[in-house]
């Protein structure tokens, strides 16, 4: 709590902000597009922000009272510091949104089988240390399908990602070479995309729809995936809304709950794709008040 104007930290990374040149992220266009949604509402609802690489020397910190997670989407490749700087922000009496033991939990995708266990409803998924042929033989078997989606338990934007059928298997020597979940695939990625719920401060701020490009089954946009506006359901609503719940903390400042219809048909309900807490981007073209009503919550937070 402070008097004067409080100042909160966007904490954005070497390849999202605007001097990276060449090396800037093909998808950097979401930074510039998030702070244009942020700026307006943080400077009405009388809230100073800092757009600040979340490497930075801990004495560029010094003046802030909160920081964002933002755009720090190079932290897959040092969550270990990435979690020491928060760490130490958060010694320093900074609150980091969302908290780093937050984070911490949400680092590992095996975080979805304590959501499952706590009511989440959860795509089916086999967690194994690594995957082989043999294994992926066996899932098939267990699943009762005919593509395999093979994901790493540490990561995003479907790096390593490997897309299995059974009439084409890989050969015998063949490893995925990490901690994997294996998962059907689910045929509704081509028909409905994913769908994604924005929570501020536990309260839906917007849907959205993502779907990939033809010809391709990831909905990110660096494969060409489109998000478009969603107007959920009442009980789209509710399914996203028992992730929440179901999450161990308190409620987060934000929160991008992305869910897929199950079924061979794609027609069943929901199944939690992911809860991400860390960095999520929020997709302000799909939701215009998000800007304000993330500006409220801080104000509520830190404004004295
Ligand atoms: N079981 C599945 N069936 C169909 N498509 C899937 C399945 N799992 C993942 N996908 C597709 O692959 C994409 C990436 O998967 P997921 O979101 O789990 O991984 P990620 O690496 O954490 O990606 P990101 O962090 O960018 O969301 C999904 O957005 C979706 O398009
Ligand atoms: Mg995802």
């Amino acid at each position: 709590m402070t008097t004067s104007t409080p100042l909160i930290g966007f904490l954005a990374c070497e390849t999202t902000l605007p001097g990276a040149g060449d090396r800037r992220r093909g998808d950097a266009y979401e930074h510039d597009l998030t702070l244009a949604a942020l700026e307006p509402a943080f400077a009405a609802e009388g809230l100073g922000l800092k757009v600040l690489d979340w490497e930075a020397p801990l004495a560029d910190f010094d003046r802030l009272d909160a920081v964002l997670l933002g755009t720090a989407w190079n932290y897959q490749d040092k969550p270990n510091a990435f979690l020491a700087k928060l760490e130490a922000l958060e010694r320093s009496g900074i609150a980091v949104h969302n908290p780093p033991a937050m984070v911490r939990w949400n680092l590992t995708k095996t975080y979805l089988r304590e959501l499952g266990a706590a009511g989440a409803t959860t795509i089916p998924t086999l967690w194994l240390d690594d995957v082989t042929a043999e294994d992926a033989r066996e899932a098939f078997g267990h699943f009762g399908c005919d593509r395999l989606v093979v994901k790493r338990q540490i990561g995003a934007g479907a790096l390593g990602q490997v897309l299995l059928r059974a009439h084409e298997m890989p050969g015998p020597d063949w490893r995925f070479g990490h901690a994997a979940m294996v998962q059907p695939f689910l045929p509704a990625i081509e028909r409905e995309g994913e769908l994604g719920f924005v929570f501020i401060a536990g309260e839906l701020s917007h849907a959205l729809r993502k779907r990939a490009a033809k010809g391709d089954y990831r909905i990110q946009s660096l494969y060409g995936g489109v998000e478009s506006r969603h107007e959920p359901a009442d009980d789209e609503i509710e399914a996203a809304r028992a992730v929440l719940s179901a999450l161990p903390f308190d409620t987060p400042l934000y929160a991008r709950i992305d869910m897929l219809r199950g079924g061979e048909g794609g027609d069943d309900g929901l199944l939690l794709m992911e809860a991400e807490l860390i960095e999520p981007y929020l997709y302000p073209e799909q939701g215009e008040r998000v800007g304000e009503h993330l500006a409220r919550a801080i104000a509520r937070l830190h404004l004295a």
